[in-house]
């Protein structure tokens, strides 16, 4: 294994193990579910909007080594951003982990350009994100990766 996989593997880990923003923000002004029914993990994610700034973003809920870390390294990604900014970084996430896109300027988001080798990944690493979009569009409060 490679010295970078390895440092990967410590950023997933750090981040299952310690993940950060976890929690349920109180009166949110956007909020929605993400639910992965292939093996029943569940996030909450609430955010606090500033016009179309994320100004807070917290999640909570149970969920496998890889989803739960994504969770945490998306929130840290996206917080202070605006809605924009969060969408293209999503699409270059997704981009990155479905077809092996670039993974520079992505940061500690790179940690997941391996799980592209392993479809049933790319849904745990994908989950928090696709919640995101949900939460920032309004239009759905449970997003499902099926
Ligand atoms: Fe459930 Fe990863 S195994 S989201």
């Amino acid at each position: 294994m490679s010295e970078l996989d390895d440092l990967y593997q410590e950023v997933i880990l750090d981040h299952y193990k310690r993940p950060r923003n976890f929690g349920v923000i109180d009166a949110p002004d956007r909020r929605a579910e993400g639910d992965n029914p292939l093996c029943g993990d569940r996030f909450i994610l609430t955010l606090k909007m500033r016009g179309d700034v994320i100004e807070e973003v917290r999640f909570k809920g149970a969920g496998c080594a890889i989803s739960t870390a994504s969770a945490s390294i998306m929130t840290e990604s996206v917080k202070g951003r605006p809605r924009a900014e969060a969408e293209a970084l999503f699409d270059k996430f997704h981009t990155m982990v479905t077809s092996g896109g670039a993974a520079e300027d992505l940061g500690k988001l790179a940690a997941f350009a391996g799980v592209g080798e392993f479809p049933i990944r790319v849904k745990c690493a994908t989950l928090a994100w696709h919640t995101l979009k949900a939460a920032l569009e309004g239009t759905q409060d449970t997003v499902s990766t099926e």
